[in-house]
């Protein structure tokens, strides 16, 4: 094998140097200059080409080899779309604290249960710790194999050993490989070991999961700088306090992004959450004004969420404008819409909004819910508690109907509203909930009752 170089090449020009720099020779930037290995002019090109990938007719093509394989964890394959593909690399994403160990540990035990040679590489725990916890969750099994290990050509010789169908690593951070210098940790070391890592993945046709840490600003090397190198990239999410966990794909070349899989920290480890409407409604305090019930989707799932806002007087220069949950440029656009078109104004006022759970709406079908817990808000008015509320707001004022309108109301009729405030297009609630249509925001304002219009519906 060719000896390694290492040298060090800007990550915004590519220029590369033999010795680091604080200051890039060729594009004049500070600190750009990250360690690689710099084997490329060592390796005859013939070895760096590789085998020839033979065309063929695409209906030839065997699809088969690129089936996700169930990890068992309803959730986790759920955001998957149908789970682990042979050959893939997926980064698990997530502040330290949050879950990511738990969760991957119930999954290779699972994947171990159902007949699959899984191993389990911690970097950061000995076996001790991991075979412990491993007893809490009920995760032992004959076919789960564990290492305690950090360098990379070493869980590279176990795989070699045990010929495992899932690697997991946890974490891509705390693992090096020793043809650089640089600390664990450090983007170059992240970007080699996992680059080695994923080459074995494809080599091998092994499922492989990476762990990495972020913090609460996304920073810290690791998932930023591997995003584009990994097949999928999950990130897990939650408050530590609260025992909610969220898992979004961020990334996934194998099927959709847009799912979530929620699960509940437990003594048991973490468990699915099947009925998730029901939890984030579970705290809510009726006849409070400022909160309105949204019915989403997250996915292909229909999920109920409150949302809540919160008007108060200021004595800023520049009232202040939160969004928590809720993009905070559409919030703009709803302040401004409101004021224009239905006479609604901030002036003056603090406006807070927030989508409760912690949960994120990028949706615009929850605009009208918005709309209407910013208004219900500003004139200390409730919306009534048995109403749901959904449609999009166009700068005009008018309201358009949203995508999955029977699935969203369905949900909200399945947990007991009994009304629903529409755009006029929008398609009847189910039996049992009555159908309020609307064409523009002011309509529905004065549906509602808000305000100073006496021509509420209800
Ligand atoms: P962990 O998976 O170690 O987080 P990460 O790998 O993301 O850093 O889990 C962290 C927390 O979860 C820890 O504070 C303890 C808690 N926990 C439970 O509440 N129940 C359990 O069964 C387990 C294993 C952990
Ligand atoms: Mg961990």
């Amino acid at each position: 094998m060719a000896k390694l170089r290492a040298v060090f090449r800007c990550t915004e020009c590519g220029t590369s140097v033999p010795k680091w720099v604080g200051r890039c020779p060729g594009c004049e930037g500070w600190n750009t200059l990250v360690e690689e290995l710099d084997d490329v002019s060592k390796v005859s090109s013939a070895a760096l080409l590789g085998k020839r990938d033979a065309p063929v007719p695409i209906s030839e093509v065997d699809a088969h080899e690129w089936q996700p394989k169930p990890t068992g964890i309803g959730e986790l394959d759920r955001v998957l779309s149908g789970g682990l593909v042979p050959g893939s690399v997926t980064l698990v994403g997530g502040e330290p604290g949050i879950g990511k160990s738990t969760l991957l540990l119930q999954a290779v035990a699972s994947i171990a249960a159902s007949g699959s040679k899984v191993l389990y590489v911690s970097a950061e725990e000995s076996k001790q710790q991991v075979r412990l916890r491993a007893e809490r969750l009920n995760a032992l099994h004959p076919d789960l194999w564990l290492a305690s290990e950090t360098a990379v050509p070493h869980i590279l010789s176990s795989v070699d050993e045990i010929n495992p169908a899932v690697l997991v690593v946890d974490s891509i951070q705390t693992v090096h490989t020793p043809d650089i210098s640089s600390a664990s940790g450090s983007v170059a070391q992240v970007r080699e070991s996992a680059a080695r890592l994923v080459t074995t993945a494809k080599e091998r046709g092994l499922s492989v999961v990476l762990v990495g840490h972020v913090t609460k600003e996304g920073g810290l090397a690791g998932p930023r700088v591997l995003e584009h190198i990994v097949d999928t990239v999950l990130a897990f999410e939650g408050d530590r306090h609260h025992a909610l966990r969220l898992l979004r794909a961020v990334k996934h070349r194998f099927g959709a992004t847009d799912q979530l899989g929620l699960f509940e920290m437990t003594q048991q480890g973490l468990l699915g959450v099947p009925d998730p409407s029901r939890l984030f409604l579970a705290d809510r305090r009726k006849g409070v004004a400022g909160s309105v019930i949204v019915p989403t989707m997250e996915g292909d799932r229909p999920l109920l969420v409150e949302v809540q806002a919160l008007v108060a007087n200021s004595e800023l220069p520049s009232p202040r404008r939160s969004a928590q949950g809720l993009d905070s440029g559409r919030l703009s656009l709803l302040l401004a819409v409101l004021s224009e078109r239905a006479g609604v104004t901030f002036e003056k006022r603090d406006v807070y909004a927030l989508a409760v759970g912690g949960v994120k709406i990028v949706e615009p079908a929850a605009d009208l819910g918005v709309a209407l817990a910013l208004a219900s808000s500003r004139f200390n008015t409730p919306i009534p508690e048995d109403l749901v509320v959904c449609g999009e707001i166009g700068l005009g004022g008018e309201l358009r109907q949203v995508a999955h309108g029977e699935r969203r109301l369905a949900e909200a009729a399945r947990l007991g509203f009994t009304r629903a405030l529409v755009p006029r297009l929008a398609p009847d609630a189910p039996e049992g909930m009555k159908t309020i249509r609307v064409g523009t925001l002011a309509e529905a304002v004065a549906a509602v009752g808000i305000g100073d219009s006496n021509s509420s519906e209800f």
